[in-house]
């Protein structure tokens, strides 16, 4: 996902010192969370109706919503009558969400920490399974604009990234003190980025100099490194690599994946959204062989049962936005949405 000017939202956090810290990353007083932004200023989930339709939410379910930024998934969950937890790694998002999501009382709870713990939220070490599981993953629109956060090439602000504190590193970690060879690696493997070895030479040879601060000396280093060429931001690339590091977005997602059947009950629904190629590639993976009845192989006489078959494909592909919401959310430009159900099988 990259920051495409994805409208400001607005709110106490905004009205911070832009190279100030959020209150989990400094000594300062905690912000304060009490006035709620309407969802839509914090954060517009993509595919509303489409989450809606699939993960069919009703009274009497159990819901997780692993990703809960601002909480308008769990709201349309909460509103079908369900039970939703909502999980984020951003003490943030979970204040704003509960604050917002009061009215629905305790039919809505929260939990901090990332996702690729859900084995550990005490509902399931209880025992208790979920009717379904939604992932939307990436940043949320609320932590791209906020400048304190640090996600942002184009406001001033800490080299920070986090989206939690849980994160093992901030992006200043990685610019100032990560070897030449594995900038490279990041930026052409999550990024995507072409002239991923320029950039890296120039990030190091800056840093001899004067270590980066700010967002702004890396986004104005690589400017100077590559150009700009079109109305994409050269630092683009570099920022949302960088960003994917510091969170650890692909292990995180891969450890959810693997956790997802044991959280999920028999027939529970399973619905992830990407934003990134290479996220979208490992869910596809994941779908395609534990939806895979028998595996094959040449050498082999015959087709063996699969010992990972546990998922049914709802939707053989993924879904994609409507132009209707693309004109309406440009962030979902690049969403897509997988959804499976856990199969019931006895053993
Ligand atoms: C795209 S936003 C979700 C928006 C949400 N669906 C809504 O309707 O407002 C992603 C959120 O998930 C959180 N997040 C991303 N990766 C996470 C992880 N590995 N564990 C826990 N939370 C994560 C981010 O902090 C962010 O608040």
């Amino acid at each position: 996902m990259q920051d495409g000017g994805l409208g400001t939202a607005r709110g106490l956090v905004d009205q911070t010192d832009a190279c100030a810290a959020p209150g989990w990353l400094s000594a300062q007083a905690p912000v304060d969370f009490s006035e709620t932004l309407a969802a839509g200023d914090y954060h517009l989930p993509v595919f509303p109706a489409e989450v809606a339709e699939w993960m069919a939410p009703g009274p009497d379910q159990f819901i997780i919503d692993g990703t809960l930024g601002g909480g308008g998934h769990s709201e349309i969950f909460l509103k079908a009558g369900a039970r939703v937890l909502g999980v984020d790694r951003d003490p943030e998002a979970l204040a704003h969400a509960r604050a917002r999501l009061a009215p629905f009382g305790e039919r809505f709870s929260t939990w901090e920490g990332n996702f690729s713990r859900l084995p550990e939220i005490p509902e399931i070490q209880m025992g208790e399974r979920a009717d379904g599981l939604l992932m939307d993953l990436g940043v949320s629109s609320r932590q791209l604009d906020s400048a304190a956060r640090g996600f942002s090439f184009m406001r001033e602000g800490p080299l920070d990234m986090r989206m939690g504190p849980s994160s093992p590193r901030t992006a200043a970690d990685i610019v100032n003190r990560w070897p030449e060879a594995d900038i490279v690696r990041i930026l052409f493997e999550y990024g995507e980025e072409s002239k991923a070895r320029r950039i890296a030479g120039a990030i190091v040879r800056h840093r001899a100099e004067k270590p980066f601060v700010t967002t702004l000396d890396l986004a104005n280093c690589i400017e100077k490194a590559i150009g700009r060429q079109g109305r994409t931001h050269p630092a683009t690339k570099t920022f949302q690599a960088i960003r994917m590091a510091v969170n650890e977005e692909l292990e995180s997602l891969a450890t959810a994946l693997a956790a997802a059947p044991a959280v999920l009950k028999p027939g529970g629904r399973l619905l992830i959204i990407t934003f990134h190629s290479l996220e979208d590639r490992m869910v596809k993976r994941f779908l395609k062989h534990r939806s895979t009845e028998f595996l094959d192989e040449p050498g082999w006489p015959e087709p063996r049962p699969n010992p990972d078959y546990q998922f049914r494909l709802l939707a053989r592909k993924a879904i994609i936005p409507t132009a209707e919401e693309t004109s309406l959310n440009p962030r979902a430009r690049s969403a897509k949405l997988r959804v499976a159900q856990l199969l019931d099988l006895k053993p």
